[in-house]
């Protein structure tokens, strides 16, 4: 993203305060702590490869990406509409995109670019609890846990049919292979 045109972004410590407002889980912070530590992992190898992803765009939806999720647990709301709209209600609106799009992108992976939106995304599904693991392990959890939430079934698979296409994207321009993420993420 071309810092220039970018909206407002939340400090850490704002978007802690996030966390904190919408009463989340601990398990889910920490959840959100290593999906940021993989997707800013990313971002800077990427950056080094000389792409230009703007790192702190990434880390701030990273974190924020279930900050409805706790509250949707009772609900049932879709949390990550209901997160976006809470962000974009307080003007971060680059980053209520991502979080809009950290279970399903709009769009299909293209063949070069690779957006903030893709490494959040990607990220959280490297992700199970605290736990980096590959895109299959996360595959299966969800497929066990959460496949009521979704109204078609053939739709993970199709998510992650997706993300085996923006991962092979994102390692492209990777100095390592996708197995050795967990390695890499300090
Ligand atoms: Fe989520």
């Amino acid at each position: 993203m071309n810092p220039k045109n970018r909206t407002r972004i939340p400090t850490k410590t704002q978007c802690y305060e996030m966390l904190k407002e919408t009463g989340t889980f601990e398990h889910i912070k920490e959840h959100s702590e290593t999906v940021t530590r993989v997707a800013k992992e990313i971002a800077q190898r990427l950056n080094e490869a000389g792409k230009n992803i703007d790192i702190e765009l990434v880390v701030a939806a990273a974190l924020l990406h279930d900050v409805t999720k706790t509250r949707s647990l009772e609900t049932g709301e879709d949390h990550a509409k209901t997160g976006a709209e809470l962000i974009r209600g307080k003007g971060y609106i680059d980053v209520s995109e991502i979080v809009r799009q950290h279970v399903r992108l709009d769009d299909e992976p293209g063949n070069e670019t690779i957006t903030e939106a893709e490494i959040v995304n990607y990220a959280d599904k490297r992700v199970i609890n605290r736990e980096i693991v590959d895109l299959k392990e996360r595959r299966d959890y969800i497929l066990k846990r959460y496949a009521d939430i979704f109204d078609d079934p053939g739709e993970i698979e199709k998510i992650f049919k997706n993300m085996e296409k923006t991962e092979a994207k994102i390692f492209n321009a990777m100095p390592y292979r996708p197995t050795s993420l967990k390695e890499n993420v300090s």
